[in-house]
């Protein structure tokens, strides 16, 4: 039995302050993001033995390639040793692992590790592990206009049809509930074009530790916390 009284279904994750880390230790940036990949494995693997539905992370937005190139360097090769080490264990414990965001605009490697990672996993029925990676909100809105304007074109569907339900189907978390819970370290009060449409509802927690600092008990104290929300949607609950 879990000590929370109610867990979030989805959970979303900005996982902020990697770069602040780096410059507080007087080491390079590269090093503050390997230490938030650190950070990240004991979330996942937590939200996993909870029981959590689903845990979406944002890795790198699609606005992340204003950065210096060798930043983005560290974060592509970052990636691919997230997926290589991980893959095993996640996929041994029925993780799905799904990529939110534009692949087509990743380097080609990422783009193979990435794919590969989810067609390894598509089959598994445990936590829906969700990351978004060159992903904008605003983009997937934009991309989900798109596929159903074409699907109307077609004569596949009415422009009736287009309805909040056909519309959360267009977008890269089809099938997957709301998010519940977002969390957004480093004290950063703004969500950064994530997950736009999906956070409608959302309760935001916003801790002011950076990242790579951000342990199970932060993260068990934003469960907490929510727990005790009163989530009314616009009605009332009394
Ligand atoms: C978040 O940390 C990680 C990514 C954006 C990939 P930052 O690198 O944004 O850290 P700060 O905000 O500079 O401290
Ligand atoms: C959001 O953080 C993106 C990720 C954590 C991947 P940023 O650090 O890029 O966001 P801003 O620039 O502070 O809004
Ligand atoms: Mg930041």
């Amino acid at each position: 039995m879990s000590e929370f009284a109610r867990l979030p279904r989805h959970v979303a994750i900005i996982m902020d302050g990697n770069g602040r880390w780096a410059k507080q230790h007087k080491i390079k940036i590269a090093l503050g993001h390997r230490q938030g990949v650190e950070a990240l494995r004991s979330i996942i693997r937590e939200s996993s033995d909870l029981g959590i539905e689903a845990l979406s992370l944002y890795a790198f937005s699609t606005e992340n390639w204003k950065r210096d190139p060798q930043e983005v360097d560290a974060l592509m090769g970052l990636l691919l040793e997230f997926f290589s080490s991980e893959i095993d264990e996640l996929d041994e414990k029925n993780v799905c692992i799904r990529i939110l965001g534009d692949k087509a605009g990743l380097p080609e490697k990422q783009r193979q590790a990435v794919v590969s990672a989810e067609e390894r996993t598509k089959g598994n029925t445990g936590l829906h592990l969700n990351i978004a990676l060159n992903y904008g909100g605003r983009a997937e809105l934009v991309l989900a206009a798109r596929t159903l304007a074409e699907r109307v074109r077609k004569g596949e569907m009415t422009p009736d049809e287009i309805t909040e339900e056909t519309l959360a189907q267009a977008l890269y978390t089809k099938g997957l509930p709301d998010v519940d819970l977002l969390i957004r370290t480093s004290g950063e009060m703004r969500l950064s074009n994530f997950l736009l449409y999906q956070c409608a509802y959302a309760e935001f927690e916003f801790p002011t530790v950076l990242w790579p600092d951000f342990t199970l008990d932060h993260y068990h104290r934003a469960l907490r916390e929510f727990a005790g929300r009163d989530r009314r949607f616009g009605g009332r609950n009394e």
